[in-house]
């Protein structure tokens, strides 16, 4: 059978109400990340959230005092449909890697999303060198790696590409993409799920 693309399999996710599971299933990992990600960052900071899904993670930090600026991009088209019905927001339809945005960002999150590209330190790189203010902050959320062995049938499952690394290699990825400070936490951890890896680090 065909692999399909992960923004298709999304769409039908966000037609089925899905989106909804997701963002409540992913919200205790987010909350730790953000905890970790915040107290870093100047004040007041932009942000953006890389695979959004239905934007419910944009609309949080749009409610923060200090976050001036947040816009989400997602390749799916039910998703981002999804994210501008639920209210204010800027919102892009944008498949990485390929696309650009049109300023640079003091905080760069997202979850569960790195991994459903063909080669996610590649991205690193460019998040750090072309997306990333001086200073600035990049946290994502990983549920799919090594080490997380219940994980490892999610391709199959899905039926979509996954790239499966370790901790380690997520770490040297960083490290090679440029970013300084870098750590990798487990976060979101309870029984029966090892925890989401939190990778973190900053420009400069
Ligand atoms: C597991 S969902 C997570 C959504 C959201 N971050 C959340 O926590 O609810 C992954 C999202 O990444 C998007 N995505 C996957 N591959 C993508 C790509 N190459 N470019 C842009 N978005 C992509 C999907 O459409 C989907 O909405």
């Amino acid at each position: 059978m065909t692999i399909r693309d992960a923004t298709d399999v999304f769409s039908e996710w966000a037609l089925r109400g899905r989106d909804e599971g997701m963002e409540s299933g992913h919200a205790k990992s987010v909350n730790e990340m953000l905890e970790i990600a915040i107290p870093e960052l100047k004040t007041p900071f932009s942000a953006i959230d890389v695979g959004c899904g239905n934007g419910w993670l944009c609309r949080k930090l749009a409610s923060l005092d200090d976050c001036n600026k947040v816009v989400g991009i997602d390749g799916s088209k039910e998703m981002i449909a999804k994210a501008k019905q639920k209210g204010e927001g800027e919102f892009h339809l944008a498949t990485l890697p390929g696309w650009q945005p049109p300023q640079k960002f003091d905080l760069i999150h997202s979850m569960e999303f790195l991994y459903y590209l063909k080669e996610p330190l590649e991205i690193l790189k460019i998040f750090f060198n072309e997306w990333l203010e001086d200073q600035g902050i990049l946290i994502a959320g990983i549920d799919h790696y090594l080490e997380n062995t219940a994980s490892h049938d999610w391709p199959q499952s899905l039926n979509v590409h996954m790239t499966t690394l370790s901790e380690e290699q997520w770490k040297q990825g960083m490290i090679d993409a440029g970013f300084i400070d870098v750590e990798i936490r487990r976060v979101g951890v309870k029984s029966g799920f090892v925890g989401t890896l939190a990778i973190f680090g900053r420009k400069s």
